[in-house]
């Protein structure tokens, strides 16, 4: 298995190598909130921060990336463009407020941003060295086949909703025959998957909590996972899923939680 700063990862474009776990911090304060998660998360090993411009706290993501003393190339940071920026200048000013010289991934945040017009420009941003690699979230399967068609640079991942309670096999092998890499967001859910009865149970059964069973059913499908938690405690268990394994029966009872 590929391995980015001594974490499993997954390989995601050439020579760029992105941690099957992530701390994601949509929703956290610029600030203290955003400053102490991503000091948590590095601090429990994490090396894979989540953000976007959209979430208004890249700023503090780059103050604790750089107070953690960690150098920058050992932290993999994906930001987001967000729908009502410029695809020109969007980059730069989320590297102005990271206070990074260059990002890991890059993604068009949404489709309803101007969908694949805007991708000649971060394919230039790429080759200028401002993105190691270059990407899209929440594009449809249809979407992301007509954008692979069109691009000189395919995207190297698609993030979108990814946990037992969206999963799609349809939408999993597309990405594979696109050789686009499905990465998850919300593996919990937004938590709300965290009470179902079968998560639950599968938890017990392994002596796990119900956060566990989900972000491991999902690098064991192989698609990273970007849990978001503010609770320190909580960081550190989301990461400790790679010394238990789920049982073939178990994960194709939560991929039946899909539709
Ligand atoms: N590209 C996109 O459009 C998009 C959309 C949505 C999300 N994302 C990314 O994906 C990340 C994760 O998704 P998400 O924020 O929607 O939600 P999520 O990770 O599915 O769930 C987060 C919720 O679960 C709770 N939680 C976390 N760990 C827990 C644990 N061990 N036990 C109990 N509760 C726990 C958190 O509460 P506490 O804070 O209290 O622990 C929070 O309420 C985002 O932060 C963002 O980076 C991207």
């Amino acid at each position: 298995m590929p391995e980015f700063a001594g974490e499993p990862s997954v390989t995601i474009a050439p020579g760029v190598d992105m941690p099957l776990i992530g701390l994601g911090v949509w929703q956290l304060e610029l600030g203290r909130e955003t400053y102490d998660a991503v000091r948590a998360a590095l601090d429990a090993g994490y090396r894979h921060i989540d953000t976007a411009a959209g979430y208004r706290n890249e700023a503090s993501v780059g103050d604790a990336i750089r107070d953690s003393g960690i150098p920058r190339e050992e932290v993999f940071v994906t930001t987001k463009l967000r729908a009502s920026e410029e695809p020109e200048s969007g980059l730069t000013r989320s590297l102005d407020r990271l206070g990074m010289e260059w990002v890991d991934l890059y993604l068009i945040h949404s489709p309803r941003g101007g969908s694949g017009r805007h991708w000649p420009a971060l394919e230039d941003q790429h080759r200028r060295g401002l993105a190691r690699a270059i990407g899209v979230s929440n594009w449809s399967d249809r979407g992301l086949r007509e954008l692979v068609a069109d691009a000189t640079i395919r995207p190297a991942v698609n993030q979108i909703d990814f946990s037992p309670f969206s999963y799609s096999r349809a939408t999993v092998a597309t990405h594979d025959e696109l050789g686009v890499v499905l990465e998850g967001y919300s593996p919990l859910a937004r938590g709300q998957g965290l009470s179902h009865p079968l998560v639950g149970a599968i938890a017990e059964r392994h002596r796990r909590s119900a956060a566990q069973v989900l972000i491991r059913w999902s690098i064991q499908q192989g698609v990273p996972a970007i849990p978001r938690s503010r609770d320190r405690g909580r960081i550190a268990a989301n990461r400790d899923v790679f010394d238990f394994a789920l049982e073939d029966s178990e994960m194709e009872a939560l991929d039946g939680l899909g539709y």
